[in-house]
């Protein structure tokens, strides 16, 4: 998707995006986990409403996105933030400037995961942290399984080896699952839009859709437990500290 697009798309979203975020909250909570106790020039790259931004403690927070509509979230909750509206790709600091660099369920949107890592270690301090997440290829099964053969393309996500080839020479990566229920398809399409896929089926086409969505719909219902209707969600957290190798 164009960088412009993506903007417009979570521009409007941004409203209501902290009530369809659970799985972002969760994931979150696993990467401000794995930060040092306090850092003096923090970016959250993506930084969407601030959500993880108001939690990491900084001298100075810098927030960057490339929707105004988000930062403008982020204003509201993280007063003292640096907002700025920018390109992951093209970060606006200087070489080894920020000790501590977060990114939470964002860089999956950028078209050149690599050079947006690169970015991100070239503004590194020495000893600073980078502390990544993004979701992972093998995401979503319960979508892929009701939507049948042929349909797996719709859920392109990277997988681990094109992550670990995109990574910093030192950095590692862990992988972990997450589960989150949703109480019907509705809500479960909006939570898939903040995540970057967004191709569940909103109604019937033609006749030949009717019997497909159909099909699809209880297909997924077939699949719901007592929380609801789940999806299944494998996040790679990539980290590293800036050393001398
Ligand atoms: C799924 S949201 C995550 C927001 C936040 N990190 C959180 O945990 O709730 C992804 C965010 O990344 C931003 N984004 C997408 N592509 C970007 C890019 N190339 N550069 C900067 N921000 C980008 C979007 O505007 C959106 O706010």
């Amino acid at each position: 998707m164009a960088l412009a697009n993506v903007a417009r798309a979570f521009g409007s979203a941004a409203q209501h995006y902290d009530s369809r975020a659970a799985l972002q909250q969760q994931v979150g909570d696993w990467l401000l986990a794995a930060l040092p106790v306090a850092a003096t020039q923090v970016l959250d790259i993506g930084c969407g409403t601030g959500h993880c931004l108001a939690r990491v403690n900084a001298e100075r927070r810098w927030g960057l996105d490339l929707s105004a509509a988000m930062l403008a979230q982020t204003a509201g909750k993280v007063p003292d933030a640096m907002l700025i509206q920018a390109d992951a790709e093209q970060l606006p600091f200087a070489e080894g400037s920020l000790d501590l660099v977060v990114s939470n369920l964002a860089m999956q949107w950028c078209p050149n995961l690599q050079k947006a890592l690169n970015e991100v270690a070239r503004v590194l301090s020495l000893g600073g942290q980078a502390t990544i997440t993004l979701p992972l290829a093998g995401s979503l099964q319960e979508l892929a399984n009701a939507w049948g053969q042929g349909q797996g393309h719709l859920l392109t996500m990277p997988d681990e080896a094109a992550v670990k080839l995109a990574m910093p020479l030192g950095a590692r990566l862990d992988v972990k699952e997450f589960v989150v229920h949703f109480a019907d398809l509705k809500a479960l399409r909006q939570s898939l839009k903040g995540v970057g896929a967004h191709h569940v089926p909103e109604r019937a086409k033609g006749l030949t859709g009717k019997t497909q969505y159909h099909n699809f719909v209880a297909a997924m219902e077939a699949q719901r437990v007592a929380l609801g209707l789940p999806l299944t969600y494998r996040v790679g957290l990539i980290s590293w500290q800036n050393a001398f190798l």
